[in-house]
């Protein structure tokens, strides 16, 4: 583990007295830098930190992740103050789903339900009947009649897959996510003939040619959990390099490879949206009680109810 110098302590310190008076908790993702994941005091998938934030006793959430997981936050627990260390942390599958054009979509289509993935715009959820996550998705797509029409939004490959698994023919909305489409399936067979007994784990973010090489497809949550309980010593991971920490951490004995993004061999495949929260962002953003996260009511409370579907849907 890399030594911590004075500088990063003394943040940290000022961190945890601002959490203090703030009665704040810090919330966050897994894609998140070591130093965030590390001082948080939860840290999950995005079904985790919905949940989580949704029973939260604190009057203060700082989620430390990208703007759809603050506004989920937000839409859940309207009455607290939902802060997140940079308001430019966006997320590339959610831009690809523009409210106005997802609207249109559904409405030329009103005889379909609509299950909408969580990376989304308030704006979307708000024209949703049940939100998913990767880590529910599939589960909650078989709890509808496997004649049902479904759009399914926004990203193309999580809908895929979902297809692929359960035999349906979703009507899916066109969008990615620009650091999971960038793995390669080639250069994840490269890195298998150098390491053949490494299992590989995959989120279903990535693109078919990908997902077929997995050994484990799913959420950041299940993708840890299943390296925690696989007999495996090593593993190629295809997802977002932040996992890796907790990984590593949690299971020091094993081996985790990044797998890298098409255009290089040795770099990780990093979301620099997840990457603009710094220590420094974090501490700010305890100081100044901004950027706060505002969601318009009318919307928040359109996006609430597909919201509380999914968290009782997968609490069953
Ligand atoms: P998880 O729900 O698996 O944590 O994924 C969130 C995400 O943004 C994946 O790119
Ligand atoms: Fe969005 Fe992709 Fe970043 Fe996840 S990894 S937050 S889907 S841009």
């Amino acid at each position: 583990m890399a030594v911590e110098t004075p500088a990063v302590q003394s943040i940290k310190e000022e961190i945890l007295e601002l959490k203090k008076k703030r009665g704040a908790a810090i919330m966050a993702h897994y894609y998140q830098i070591p130093e965030i994941q590390d001082i948080a005091d939860y840290i999950g998938d995005s079904l985790a930190l919905a949940r989580i934030a949704a029973t939260l006793p604190d009057k203060v959430i700082v989620m430390c992740g990208v703007h759809f997981m603050g506004e989920t936050a937000k839409i859940l627990c309207p009455d607290k103050t939902v802060l997140e260390p940079d308001s430019d942390a966006g997320c590339s599958l959610a831009d690809s789903c523009p409210p106005e054009e997802f609207r249109k979509f559904v409405e030329s289509h009103p005889d379909h339900t609509v299950i909408s993935y969580v990376n989304t715009s308030a704006g979307v959820k708000a024209l949703t009947d049940v939100v998913v996550t990767s880590g529910n998705a599939l589960a909650i797509v078989e709890t509808f009649p496997k004649d049902a029409k479904i759009i399914f939004g926004p990203d193309r490959n999580l809908g895929n897959y979902i297809n692929s698994i359960t035999g349906r023919d979703m009507l899916l909305w066109d969008g990615s996510c620009h650091v999971h489409e960038k793995f390669s399936g080639e250069k994840i067979v490269d890195l298998k003939k150098q390491h053949p007994q490494a299992e590989v784990l995959v989120h279903p973010e990535c693109t078919a040619p990908v997902r077929l090489l997995a050994d484990k497809t799913g959420s950041t949550a299940v993708l840890l959990d299943y390296a925690r309980k696989s007999d495996a010593k090593e593993f190629i991971v295809a997802t977002e390099s932040g996992i890796l920490h907790q990984m590593c951490k949690e299971c020091p004995e094993k081996t985790f490879i990044p797998a890298p993004p098409s255009d290089s061999t040795y770099s990780c495949n990093e979301c620099a949206y997840m990457k603009l929260n710094t220590l420094e962002k974090l501490r700010d953003c305890l100081k100044n009680m901004a950027p706060e996260v505002e969601v318009d009511k009318e919307i928040a409370e359109r996006a609430r109810l597909p919201i509380e579907r999914m968290l009782e849907l997968s609490s069953r």
